[in-house]
C-alpha cells in the first residue's frame, strides 16, 4: 500500500511555486511551510487527492482536515462567517489560527475531506511561501502536518523528507519555520469553542472576542480534538439511516453500499452504490463520503454495507463506517 514514488526537493522560489501548483492541479501531493509547520497539501476540491494524502500519512482515521486559502475573501467562497469569527479572521489572518466554521452553500471541498461534517476548518497561513503557492493554484489546499501518523509534526524540510520521501511528489524547503506548533483552532459555531491550543495564544483570541474561551466538555488530547458538544458539533459524520455492517445478503428495503465487483445478489440498481468496482481501496475513500450521503436520501429501511478489507485505507474507511453505525439521536 506504501505508494514508491519519487520525491523532488526544491529550494523556494518562483520554479518550486510553479511546480507546486502543477502537481497540486495533477491531484498530487506537495509539503511547504507554513509559519506554524510544514504541511502536507493537496487539492482540497479533489477527493482522490485528499485520499491519496490520508494514505500517505498513514492515518488510521479520516480525521477532517484544515482547508487552507490565500486570503479571507477566498474563506468567505468556503465558510459562512458571522460577526464573531469575522472579528477573529481581520484581526488574525494570516496567521496561526483556524476556525471551524459553517460550510458556505456550495463549497467546493470535498466530503472526504471535511469527514463528512458539516462544519469546516479553514487557515490563511502567513508564511510567503505557503501565500505564493495557495495564490499560484487558487483553490483551496487541505494540509494537515508533514508527518507520519502518529510522528511529531515537521519544523523543517529534512523532518518532511525522513518521514515522507518516496510517499510524496514534492517539497518545497522554505527553511526552518517560526512558530514550531500547530496553529490554535477555534470553533465559531455557537459559544466559541477552543479545540486545540497552539501557535496564537488564548488570551489574544480573548482580547478580540471580549469574552473568554471554553474548552469542549470531554477532555481531549492537544493535537487531536474531538469535539463532543451535542448540538454544536458533532465528532463524526453520521447518516440518519442505520447503517449495517458487513452485510453478506440484503434484507427487504434495504439500500446497498457495495464494494468490489461482486455486489449482492437482489440489489435495487436504483439503491445502490459501489465505492470501487474493482476494489481500489483509494477509490473506495474517495467515494465513501458522498456514497453514503447519497444512499441516506434513499428513503431505504438501512443502509447495508459489504465489507471492506482492513488494509492500508481499508484502516480508515473501517474506522468511519463503524462510527456511521453508532445509532444517532
Ligand atoms: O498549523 C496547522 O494547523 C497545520 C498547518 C500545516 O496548517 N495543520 C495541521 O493540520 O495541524 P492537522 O490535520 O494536523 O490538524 C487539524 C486538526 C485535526 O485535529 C482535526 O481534528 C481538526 O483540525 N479539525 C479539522 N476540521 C475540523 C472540524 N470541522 N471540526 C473540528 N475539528 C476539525
Ligand atoms: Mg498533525
Amino acid at each position: 500500500m506504501t505508494p514508491n514514488l519519487t520525491t523532488d526537493l526544491h529550494p523556494a522560489g518562483h520554479d518550486a511555486t510553479q511546480a507546486a501548483a502543477r502537481v497540486l492541479a495533477g491531484g498530487g501531493l506537495v509539503a511547504f511551510p507554513t509559519e506554524t509547520v510544514y504541511g502536507l497539501g493537496a487539492d482540497a476540491t479533489d477527493a482522490r487527492a485528499v485520499a491519496r494524502l490520508y494514505a500517505a500519512k498513514g492515518r488510521p482515521a479520516f480525521n477532517p482536515l484544515i482547508a487552507h486559502v490565500g486570503d479571507l475573501d477566498a474563506a468567505r467562497r468556503i465558510a459562512r462567517f458571522d460577526e464573531r469569527s469575522l472579528r477573529l479572521a481581520e484581526a488574525f489572518w494570516p496567521g496561526p489560527l483556524t476556525l471551524v466554521l459553517p460550510k458556505a452553500a456550495g463549497c467546493p471541498v470535498s466530503d472526504l475531506a471535511t469527514a463528512g461534517l458539516d462544519t469546516l476548518a479553514v487557515r490563511v497561513p502567513a508564511h510567503p511561501v505557503a501565500q505564493a503557492i495557495l495564490r499560484a493554484f487558487g483553490k483551496p489546499v487541505v494540509a494537515p502536518s508533514a508527518n507520519i501518523s502518529g510522528h511529531v509534526s515537521p519544523t523543517t524540510a529534512a523532518h518532511v523528507q525522513g518521514d515522507l520521501a518516496g510517499r510524496i511528489d514534492l517539497i518545497v524547503d522554505g527553511g526552518p519555520v517560526s512558530v514550531g506548533v500547530e496553529s490554535t483552532i477555534v470553533a465559531c459555531l455557537a459559544t466559541p469553542l477552543l479545540l486545540r491550543p497552539g501557535g496564537l495564544p488564548r488570551a489574544d483570541i480573548e482580547r478580540v472576542l471580549g469574552t473568554k474561551l471554553t474548552r469542549p466538555a470531554q477532555d481531549v488530547a492537544a493535537d487531536a480534538p474531538q469535539p463532543l458538544a451535542p448540538g454544536m458539533l458533532a465528532s463524526h459524520y453520521a447518516p440518519r439511516t442505520p447503517v449495517r455492517l458487513d452485510a453478506r445478503d440484503l434484507r427487504p428495503g434495504e439500500a446497498l453500499l457495495a464494494f468490489g465487483p461482486c455486489p449482492l445478489a437482489g440489489a435495487d440498481a436504483a439503491r445502490t452504490l459501489n465505492l470501487s468496482t474493482t476494489g481500489d481501496l483509494v477509490e473506495a475513500a474517495a467515494n465513501l463520503f458522498g456514497h453514503l450521503r447519497h444512499l441516506d436520501t434513499a428513503g431505504a429501511s438501512a443502509i447495508a454495507v459489504m465489507a471492506v478489507p482492513d488494509e492500508g485505507l481499508g484502516e480508515a474507511i473501517n474506522d468511519r463506517l463503524r462510527r456511521a453505525a453508532i445509532p444517532q439521536h
